[in-house]
């Protein structure tokens, strides 16, 4: 893209359009399935909160199997467009803008999930345990939180220097991700052109990767009783190979 003047613009703003185009290689229903492994003993009719929802992907998904959803995520723009989905599949789902870390709508939850890398957007062990502590907060008793973890390996792999551009007639966008080990943070910037010739608007996401180490501290300082975590594909125990852990957390 030839352009001169670059506007920042905040994360999940013009990507949230692009977002499923981005994550088409993913499989939500592999997830599903292994999410309701994880909470089966709970019923069709559970009451359930996604608080990183996204576009809905997961969430449309749990509410066509009778779950009773509230979802949940930090950008407007990714709501709207899961609440449009959600309109037009006739699926109901209650949307609402808020930030993990503070959400209370003076609810109680069985299941809390937080899916899809939405943690690793808390770039701190303070931020981390305030999470855990509102999500406890949010569950019954007896309740359970399920999110996922990427791990040093998977952007060491992955994420070291990789490009991508997509284009489409809204102009699309070019992504470069790099990843600093010493950090452990990974750092994407996304340009997307704007009907302005001369702009572009560049959203910078900053995720950090944690360690098997850093996700038992943070499971050990909780108040959560009891907890596992797995590797997202063998769905055994995680270990030190694992590209992304799916930790699952009981109250
Ligand atoms: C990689 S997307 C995952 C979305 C969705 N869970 C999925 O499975 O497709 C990460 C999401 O986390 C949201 N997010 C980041 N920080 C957040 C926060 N503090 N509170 C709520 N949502 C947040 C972003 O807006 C984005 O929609």
């Amino acid at each position: 893209m030839e352009t001169q003047n670059l506007l920042n613009i905040q994360p999940y703003q013009r990507l949230a359009a692009y977002y499923d185009q981005l994550m088409d290689y993913i499989d939500y229903d592999i997830w599903v399935a292994d999410i309701e492994e994880l909470t089966k003993s709970f019923k069709s009719d559970s009451k359930w909160l996604d608080i990183s929802c996204g576009t809905g992907s997961m969430a449309l998904r749990l509410a066509r199997l009778g779950r009773n959803m509230t979802a949940v995520d930090l950008s407007p723009h990714m709501i709207d467009i899961a609440a449009a989905k959600a309109k037009s599949d006739g699926v109901q789902i209650n949307f609402q803008v808020g930030d993990m870390l503070t959400f209370n709508n003076n609810e109680h939850y069985d299941v809390i999930i937080n899916l899809h890398d939405g943690l690793n957007y808390l770039l701190t062990t303070t931020d981390i345990q305030v999470f855990l502590a509102n999500t406890f907060a949010l569950l019954k008793p007896g309740g359970v939180l399920l999110f996922d973890v990427v791990t040093p390996l998977l952007c060491q792999t992955h994420f070291r220097g990789y490009r991508e551009i997509f284009n489409d007639d809204q102009g699309g966008y070019e992504r470069y991700t790099n990843y600093d080990p010493i950090t452990q943070l990974a750092e994407s910037i996304f340009t997307l052109q704007t009907n302005q010739d001369d702009t572009s608007e560049v959203e910078t996401h900053i995720q950090k990767a944690y360690e098997l180490s850093d996700v038992e501290g943070f499971c050990r300082d909780s108040k959560f009783k009891s907890w596992q975590i797995l590797d997202d594909e063998s769905m055994e125990a995680g270990d030190a190979e694992s590209e992304r852990y799916l930790v699952r957390l009981i109250k």
